[in-house]
């Protein structure tokens, strides 16, 4: 245990995971709303004026010239201190929205009711259950007309493979959405479409067992599906078991409407009360504590470019154990050079506040000089921590990389790699070709532009890019295959990362399987641990 225990205690470190345009930047701007943070009330200018208080904290970062990937929101909510790390999920969907996700304590997965599960939310759920951090699950819209409440909660176990353990539950939906009966305290909280945008909603409160009164507030018919439906859940759903939340096997689902700002408080509550304090993290040596005194920190992203006027790089930490304090010195494990974190700050969506003190769970952005890789740890000089590395995930979309001035082959190869080495884009090369033919791997579409701009203005090459037909990549984890030999499907390619790994690339998701079957032992895996 030690000194800054209380500090550490209160904070809650989450990102928001879901499919664009379920409703994360309103669930999101709801929070801060809740935590004081931003101050709607009263100043009401319309839906549009509103959102941009705040929010689409990627809009903004783009008009003023700054990063598209860069936020963290920091505020305090009835004793708690609240991160919400910023997975960006439109077009700027990206390598580093994964990483963004190694650097949570837990997830908070906005569904669309209308909707279900799509794939984004799929794709970022699968990072958060690799790792077996808890996730919560809020449905949201339901002030629009919904799905079937159990055809929802049937289709997150079946596409995620996670149990449900609805904690309230939705009575109707769309225009005869009446409001959600909250198992635990047996009660109904009545929805009325309140002022977009403020946090005093009118809601009644009313017990289940107090028949007349339920009648009049939502009428008979919808009491009637709403007793049979909570039977057959009684009877039906998992049983709630907080240990099953926080190994990430058990979601509690939430049901409400961030637009109408209905249900957001009451999840963000119990939310708060479910998910865990900042968990230790893992080194070869076991884990660290994070109540420890000793600071540590891991980079899980790193910023190139912030400022266009200065051509500077930002790394992005995450603060895994004890307090780090702006004065004092830190050693960067991995070139053991002990120095100074220079201009630590927190960088949120419309300012970058110079910090002085930070705690575990907390992200820092610091300058760059050009030392720091993904995944690298910073902590106390007298200490020796290594976490351990984030993952490389999979890439699933690939060109060919065509360099138009061929006489510029050491820029280009000096540029591309350089590149990829902060993490931006993937290369791979043919198998036994070397950097002849280079293939380009990206996460989202965004940074090929991003490629091919970079190099343009900072290494003075053109390129052109062919889209290539892959969609699927697989590294190969059994150590005794030979890879030349391996028999594969027609659509197959065999490929090195820039540290050498063999892997496989495949236009058709079930080539994969077949492979797998066609070569005896052959393990393959979506992710490479580095
Ligand atoms: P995202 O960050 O997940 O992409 O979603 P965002 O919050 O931007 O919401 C996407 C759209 O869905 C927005 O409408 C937003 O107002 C709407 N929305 C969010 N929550 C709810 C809800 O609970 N009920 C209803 N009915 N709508 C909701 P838009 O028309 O795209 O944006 P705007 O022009 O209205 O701001």
């Amino acid at each position: 245990m030690g000194s800054f225990d209380s500090e550490i205690m209160r904070r809650r470190t989450f990102a928001i995971i879901s499919h664009p345009d379920a409703g994360k930047t309103t669930l999101t701007e709801k929070f801060l709303l809740y935590g004081g943070a931003i101050n709607l009330a009263g100043s009401v200018k319309g839906k549009a004026t509103a959102r941009h208080a705040v929010s689409d904290w990627m809009e903004i970062e783009k008009e003023r010239g700054i990063s598209v990937t860069s936020s963290v929101l920091q505020f305090n909510y009835d004793g708690y201190c609240i991160n919400i790390l910023d997975t960006p999920g439109h077009q700027d969907f990206s390598e580093d929205t994964y990483r963004t996700l190694m650097a949570a304590d837990s997830a908070v997965m906005v569904i669309d009711g209308a909707k279900g599960v799509e794939p984004q939310t799929r794709k970022l759920f699968k990072v958060c259950a690799m790792r077996g951090i808890p996730i919560f699950t809020f449905i949201n819209k339901m002030d629009r007309d919904a799905k079937d409440t159990f055809e929802l909660l049937d289709d997150v176990e079946n596409e995620l493979g996670i149990a449900t353990c609805p904690c309230n539950w939705p009575i109707g939906s769309g225009k005869a959405f009446k409001g959600v009966y909250d198992r635990e305290s047996q009660k109904i909280v009545t929805f009325f479409d309140t002022q977009k945008g403020t946090k005093e909603g009118t809601t009644d409160v009313v017990d289940l067992s107090d028949t007349d009164a339920v009648i009049k507030e939502i009428g008979e018919a919808a009491y009637e599906k709403l007793t049979e439906e909570i039977e057959l859940l009684d009877g039906a759903s998992a049983e709630f078991d907080i240990e099953a939340v926080r190994s990430g096997k058990l979601t509690p689902v939430f049901f409400g409407s961030a637009l109408t700002n209905f249900g957001v408080e009451i999840f963000l509550q119990h939310f708060l009360k479910m998910a865990t304090t900042p968990l230790a993290r893992h080194t070869e040596e076991g884990d660290v504590d994070p109540m420890g005194d000793d600071f540590s920190a891991f980079v899980f992203k790193i910023q190139a470019n912030m400022n266009k006027a200065h051509r500077d790089r930002i790394a992005f930490m995450r603060i895994c154990s004890g307090k780090f304090d702006a004065d004092c010195e830190v050693k960067h494990v991995q070139s053991g050079k002990v120095m100074r974190l220079s201009q630590p700050q927190q960088i949120m969506a419309d300012e970058r506040k110079i910090l002085s003190e930070a705690y575990a769970g907390d992200i820092i952005g610091v300058f760059d000089p050009g030392m720091f890789s993904i995944g690298d740890t910073v902590c106390a000089p007298k200490r020796n921590i290594k976490y351990e590395g984030i993952p490389t995930f999979a890439p699933e979309h690939f060109a060919r990389v065509r360099q138009i001035d061929t006489m510029k082959r050491k820029q280009f190869v000096k540029g591309i790699t350089q590149i990829a080495q902060e993490g931006a884009i993937q290369i791979f090369q043919e198998l036994n070709s070397g950097l002849e033919e280079i293939i380009v791997g990206v996460v989202g579409v965004l940074q090929f532009d991003v490629l091919k701009y970079r190099l343009e203005n900072e290494y003075n090459v053109e390129i052109r890019l062919e889209p290539l037909p892959y969609e699927h990549i697989r590294w190969i984890e059994s150590k005794d295959v030979d890879v030349a030999k391996l028999t594969g499907t027609s659509d197959m390619k065999k490929v090195t990362d820039l540290k050498g790994r063999p892997l496989l690339l495949f236009v058709n998701p079930w080539s994969i399987q077949m492979t797998i079957d066609r070569n005896k032992g052959l393990e393959l895996s979506e992710f490479a641990r580095n």
